[in-house]
């Protein structure tokens, strides 16, 4: 197999836009759930309800942090609905038709597979920061590349002028994260903000009938209402699942990124140095638009 992800995720509008386009590519190794847009246990519930939409009950599901490392979290379901699937309400599948794993399956298929998984992760960065303190260094060496979606560097938040809402939900364990000398790609705000679906997107998918589009169109519109400032809604996570497969959609600079927490105005926000000791990331800076959008859309209508 080409490409290989476990995707840590807290689906979400967009995460389940996400989970959708890397299944339609066959490219997911196991969904690793995370308190984040709504609790573990409804983010758990989502992932189910898509895979078994999309008929990929044998992707292995790990639920993953059910807190914070940093702080309690709020729920707004302003963002991404009610059920955290902008109000469609599918119907909770039986868990037991699906494959059950934990932490320790995720240190085994990386032992197993040195050099080939990418790490993909599209909610706060808890499960990440568990696995760094449990996982040995040869296991942690043996991970591709982690692409994170969260920050903004060079742009304001969303959660706070200075914090990006998957920073700021457990900046602990994001600066534990982006300071761990690991390959790494950080897709903020500063290139997501570039990558909008519109209502023209979703009339596209839709004349494409299916159980799944109609899905897709019912979900996106829910999004699109709590985005009507800009008519459409970003496409945050699907951006960073995308440059997983394809990292020439983005342009990248090597950043020194810290975390603030200990200024409770600045609180999450990623900050950019030049320092040369410290650990380097390569941060998106800017984006093929046009590119990515071709690949989503044409990935969502195979
Ligand atoms: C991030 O916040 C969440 O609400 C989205 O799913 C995305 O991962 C964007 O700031
Ligand atoms: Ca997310």
């Amino acid at each position: 197999m080409p490409y290989q992800i476990i995707l840590s995720t807290d689906p979400g509008i967009d995460d389940a836009l996400a989970i959708i386009f890397l299944s339609k590519l066959k490219v997911l190794k196991a969904i690793w759930t995370t308190v984040g847009n709504n609790t573990l246990e409804v983010c758990t519930h989502n992932a189910m309800k898509l895979l078994e939409l999309l008929g990929r009950k044998e992707i292995p599901i790990i639920k993953g942090a059910a807190q914070s490392l940093s702080l309690n979290l709020d729920f707004i379901a302003e963002v991404h609905g009610k059920d955290g699937l902008g109000n469609t309400f599918l119907p909770l599948p039986d868990a037991s038709s699906f494959i059950w794993k934990n932490l320790d399956y995720i240190i085994s298929i990386l032992e197993e597979n040195p050099g080939e998984i990418t790490i993909v992760s599209i909610g706060p960065l808890t499960n990440l920061a568990i696995l760094l303190q449990k996982a040995s260094k040869k296991t942690l060496n043996s991970i591709k590349e982690i692409i994170i979606m969260g920050g903004a560097v060079n742009v304001p938040g969303n959660v706070t002028p200075y914090a990006e809402f998957n920073i700021y939900s457990d900046p602990k364990a994001a600066k534990l994260v982006l300071t761990s000398k690991l390959p790494m790609i950080l897709v903020g705000l500063d290139i997501t903000h570039k990558v909008i679906l519109t209502e023209a997107h979703i009339q596209v998918i839709e004349a494409k009938r299916s159980p799944l589009n109609e899905f897709i169109a019912k979900m996106s519109r829910y999004y699109l209402k709590f985005h009507k400032r800009i008519q459409g809604g970003y496409l945050h996570d699907p951006l960073a699942a995308a440059v997983a497969i394809d990292p020439s959609l983005i342009t990248t600079q090597d950043f020194f990124i810290d975390v603030i927490l200990d200024d409770p105005l600045k609180f999450g926000q990623t900050y950019p140095t030049k320092s040369r000791e410290a650990p380097v990331i390569s941060v998106g800076v800017d984006v093929n638009s046009e590119k990515f959008l071709n690949f989503f859309m044409n990935t969502l209508l195979k």
